[in-house]
């Protein structure tokens, strides 16, 4: 497989954490770079891209991310594969659940490169903007409701990239 670029925006953390753990079971073949430390070509040079962001109120990506995603639409995304990954809160906030992983899917400049998309069972909420057609569209973690699951959600949705990527 293709090296994979795996790009986060984290305000308090989580998503980081989140974004390591990934690179982890992806092992050498998995670099990480937070979203605030880069320019276009960083992200230009990889086929396997992975972009991660929390969730900050109804319809809002982490900050870093809002400041970076214009910048997308300088890039060619044909021939390359691209996965997302969301951070939330299910318990305080079930009508924006992971609102910022909606919101960076609806910002992409390409969608037909998206895999990645994760089963919206086991989730409790009321609305979610990265809820498509009964699917999210991409990995959704909840580090404060749903903690003891993260691990074994990213162990499954790596053996379904594996797949995916290029
Ligand atoms: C002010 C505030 C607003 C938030 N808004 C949402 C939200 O609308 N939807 C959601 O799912 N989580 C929301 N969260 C939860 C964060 O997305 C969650 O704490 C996440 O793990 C933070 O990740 P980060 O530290 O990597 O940025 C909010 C948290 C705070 C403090």
């Amino acid at each position: 497989m293709e090296t994979i670029g795996i790009f986060y925006g984290s305000t308090s953390g989580t998503t980081k954490s989140a974004a390591i753990e990934i690179q982890k079971a992806f092992g050498k073949n998995a670099d990480i770079h937070d979203i605030k430390d880069i320019n276009i070509d960083m992200i230009a040079r990889y086929t396997n891209l992975i972009f991660g962001t929390s969730a900050w109120g109804i319809g809002d990506m982490q900050d870093d991310w809002e400041d970076f995603i214009d910048n997308l639409s300088g890039i060619d995304f044909s021939g390359k594969k691209l996965a997302l990954f969301g951070l939330g809160d299910q318990d305080e906030y079930p009508e924006s659940f992971v609102d910022g992983l909606g919101t960076l899917y609806c910002r992409l400049p390409d969608k037909s490169v998206v895999v990645g998309s994760w089963p919206t069972e086991g989730y409790s909420y009321y609305f979610s903007l990265a809820d498509k057609d009964g699917k999210f569209v991409g990995l959704v973690l909840d580090e404060h409701s749903q903690a003891a699951s993260s691990a074994e959600r990213i162990s499954r949705w790596i053996s379904q990239l594996k797949k995916e990527f290029i």
